[in-house]
């Protein structure tokens, strides 16, 4: 069960969004803020959660799967090259992305945060990417490996689908919330797409991420059914130099590298400029739709 329960979630008043570069100012938890998960550590999430701490003036809640000794030394980490930005906007929150358990303990925490520090009724996701990816990758069938599969459906899809579940709840809902939709992004990849398949090999990641398209359709028409005033896409970043992809810099088809910072401003970029008619697709850096 969601710590918010199932539906729409709360009824936050019409706030103006998108506050993009107003510098510092006060702020609550009464209103809009940001879910990056993971993005505490490294790699992509990471530079997201640096991304919308730099470029807006919103509480920024962040994942990590790590023990809460570490809390100060990753917001330090987080932190670290944002020496103009207000360190109280940000929080995290842990998560393990192969827990069930672990996930709807951090809705919980979140509750829980959004009401020590304002008015949690009137609190709402305006932008959450799910970021979560893991790669083996498997060149031929006999590299195919039971737990690495497994992982990489636990990690890829199934944390996806568990984030929807517990996490959801959290966005804003269409009845008293006349604003710009929210965005719901799960951070896909251009592998995913069987259309644009020509070169085979890792299996578990390109069937994992195929398999995270339809959670996006699906998730979207849900929102579209259910009232909820938010939108759900998912976006390819286009190659990063980060861990998941050492050793394969430059080598896509379309060989688009990115630093992490320079990927997340373009994902950041192209999220915050979606239409309703763009929604429950999948698109790349650039605002080209992958195909399915
Ligand atoms: N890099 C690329 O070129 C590329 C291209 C297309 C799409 N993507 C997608 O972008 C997303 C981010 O990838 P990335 O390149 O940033 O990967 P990365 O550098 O390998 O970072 C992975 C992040 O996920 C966290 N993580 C992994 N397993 C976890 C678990 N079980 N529970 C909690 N956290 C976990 C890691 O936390 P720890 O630090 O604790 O390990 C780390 O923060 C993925 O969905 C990936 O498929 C990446």
């Amino acid at each position: 069960m969601s710590a918010r329960g199932g539906g729409g979630g709360p009824f936050p008043p019409s706030i103006p969004l998108l506050i993009l570069r107003i510098g510092r100012r006060v702020f609550s938890m009464s209103g809009p803020f940001i879910l990056v998960s993971p993005g505490a550590t490294r790699g992509l999430g990471l530079a997201l959660t640096r991304q919308y701490l730099r470029s807006t003036s919103l509480p920024v809640y962040t994942t990590h799967r790590l023990e809460s000794e570490a809390h100060a030394r990753i917001k330090d980490h987080i932190m670290e090259p944002l020496k103009d930005v207000d360190p109280s906007r940000l929080h995290l929150l842990k998560i393990d992305l192969r827990s069930e358990d672990s996930i709807s303990g951090a809705s919980k925490a979140l509750q829980e945060s959004l009401a020590k520090h304002g008015d949690e009724k009137k609190a709402y996701i305006r932008t959450a990417f799910i970021a979560g990816g893991i790669l083996f990758p498997e060149k031929s069938p006999a590299d195919l490996d039971w737990d690495h599969i497994k992982e990489t459906f636990q990690t890829n899809v199934i944390s996806h689908l568990l984030m929807i579940k517990h996490f959801s709840p959290f966005l804003p809902a269409r009845k008293q919330y006349k604003g710009e939709p929210a965005k719901w992004v799960h951070v896909g990849a251009r592998v995913g797409s069987v259309a644009d398949n020509h070169r085979g090999g890792w299996y578990s990641y390109r069937a994992s991420k195929a398999a995270l398209n339809q959670v996006v359709k699906t998730f979207d028409i849900h929102l579209k059914l259910h009232t909820n005033n938010a939108i759900c896409v998912g976006v390819h970043p286009g190659t990063v130099k980060t861990d998941l992809s050492k050793g394969y810099w430059g080598s896509e088809e379309r060989s688009e590298s990115f630093t992490p910072d320079d990927a997340a401003g373009n994902l950041v970029k192209l999220v915050e400029g979606l239409e309703d008619h763009q929604r429950g697709r999948v698109w790349d850096w650039a605002g080209e739709e992958v195909p399915p």
